[in-house]
């Protein structure tokens, strides 16, 4: 799987948003926003999950964006355009449920704003109304407004320290949008704190909300039990069962518990190769 383009979107403090063109014909023919492709950088590694962001079938490429966080996003951020992925599996996990609903609201944090654009693309395609509200940290590590602005009807972006748009958290606008209007839909994707805050908003105005959830995974076929998630007490699996939940039945705190399982071998790992 041969990266055809390396962009990086922007690089705070040493930390990249990267985005790779990768070719692959055959996942470009078949994904749907909403799902997910399974890569290995090269064969001593761990697979993770990226979002499909962006699939172009004329040129059979798909577009994954990510940021360098652990280990293996450092070492996929260290391939250039020429390289080679070890493996890339997808597309996987079902797709959005894309139907006209009406007014949406999409909620997107962090890097997780890359994930909120095919679903942005393909709601609006249905016919939708879309609010999007974006937040990051600060001005320089906001992404893709530009094309979130071109598939959303409206658009807020919110920073934590003010350096752009308003200052505070994508729930302050959330709230103030609920509080004036009705909406149909509400669809978010980024940091589990945010998920889980914009969910008690949405519980509070009444309104139905879908969440895609980064579970961590490791075969994602749906045997590993890796990325268990409870939902309305059920057990899912993120991989075969999601990415997207209905956001009032997550198991919150099992989830953020779960997904930092392995965070001091991560740890241990980046220091070893940083210092080798
Ligand atoms: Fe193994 Fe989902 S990744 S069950």
């Amino acid at each position: 799987m041969k990266i055809i383009n390396k962009k990086i979107i922007n690089d705070v403090g040493g930390v990249k948003i990267i985005q790779l063109d990768i070719a692959s014909g055959d996942i470009a023919s078949k994904a749907l926003a909403g799902q997910f492709v399974m890569l290995m950088v090269n064969d001593k590694g761990e697979r993770i999950p990226l979002t499909l962001v962006n699939t172009d079938k004329s040129r059979g490429t798909v577009s994954l964006i990510f940021q360098e966080a652990g280990f293996t996003t450092q070492s996929l951020g260290k391939l250039n355009s020429g390289d080679a992925l070890y493996s890339l599996v997808g597309p996987l996990g079902h797709p959005t449920e894309i139907k006209r609903y009406g007014r949406v609201i999409l909620v997107g944090g962090g890097v997780g704003i890359a994930e909120i654009l095919p679903v942005a693309r393909a709601l609006k395609g249905a016919g939708n109304h879309i609010t999007t509200i974006l937040g990051s940290r600060n001005k320089e590590l906001l992404i893709l407004e530009t094309e979130l602005k071109s598939a959303s009807d409206q658009i807020y972006i919110m920073t934590d320290d003010g350096s752009y748009g308003r200052k505070g958290f994508t729930t302050d606008m959330l709230k103030e949008l609920l509080s004036k209007d009705k909406y149909d839909l509400i669809y978010s994707v980024g940091p589990i704190p945010m998920m889980k805050r914009v969910v008690l908003v949405s519980r509070e105005y009444n309104t139905k909300i879908l969440v895609s959830l980064n579970a961590l995974m490791v075969d994602a076929t749906g045997m590993c039990g890796c990325c268990r998630v409870s939902v309305f007490g059920e057990v899912k699996f993120s991989c075969v069962d999601g990415p997207d939940f209905d956001g009032a039945g997550v198991d919150w705190e099992e989830l953020e518990k779960r997904n930092k399982v392995y965070s001091v071998q991560e740890k241990h790992i980046c220091n070893l190769f940083s210092a080798s």
